[in-house]
């Protein structure tokens, strides 16, 4: 990979990735879309059958596979919280961004989406504390942070760039 997008569910790394990959000319892989095609299932179908840990599972071995690729790589809002999976991260020695965003934006963007098991009943309060409970994990493999709530995507991919 030449670049990694990290952060919470509707951080905006999906579609960073692809501003940046069109603009680059460099292939972009989000780390969800390939779980779907390596499994056949989709996100949801994958939670139902084996829960939160089956899905940690089956991420891990499709970051390992896919992390020595080249491109820009959007991973899922939960890829940062396995030890192994921030060791990979870090061992890329690419530049790792975190794209963050208050939990009010968040809702706003995401609301009630049934295709983020872990988002769909939560509250604005309930995904403010499961987004603190991730910040160090984010922070322990970020190279940089992007507060992205007064961005539009195509800022935020300038932002990136300003960085790199
Ligand atoms: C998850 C985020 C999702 C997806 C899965 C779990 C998480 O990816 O990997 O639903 O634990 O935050 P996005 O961040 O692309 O929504």
């Amino acid at each position: 990979m030449e670049l990694i997008l990290i952060g919470f569910m509707g951080s905006g790394k999906t579609t960073v990735s692809q501003l940046l990959g069109q603009k680059y000319h460099l292939p972009v892989l989000d780390l969800d879309d390939e779980i779907v095609a390596q499994t056949g299932q989709s996100i949801p179908e994958i939670f139902a059958a084996g829960g939160e840990a089956h899905f940690r599972a089956i991420e891990h071995q499709v970051l390992a596979q896919v992390i020595d690729q080249p491109g820009i790589l959007a991973t899922g809002g939960g890829t940062p919280l396995r030890e192994d999976n921030r060791a990979l991260l870090k061992a890329s020695h690419v530049p790792v961004v975190h794209l963050r965003a208050t939990a009010a934006e968040t809702k706003r963007r995401i609301g009630h989406d049934q295709n983020r098991p872990l988002a769909a009943k939560l509250d604005q309060t309930g995904l403010a504390k499961l987004k603190a409970a991730r910040h160090a994990a984010y922070q322990a493999c970020a190279d940089f942070t992007i507060e992205t709530n007064q961005l539009t995507p195509l800022e935020v991919a300038q932002a990136i760039e300003a960085r790199l």
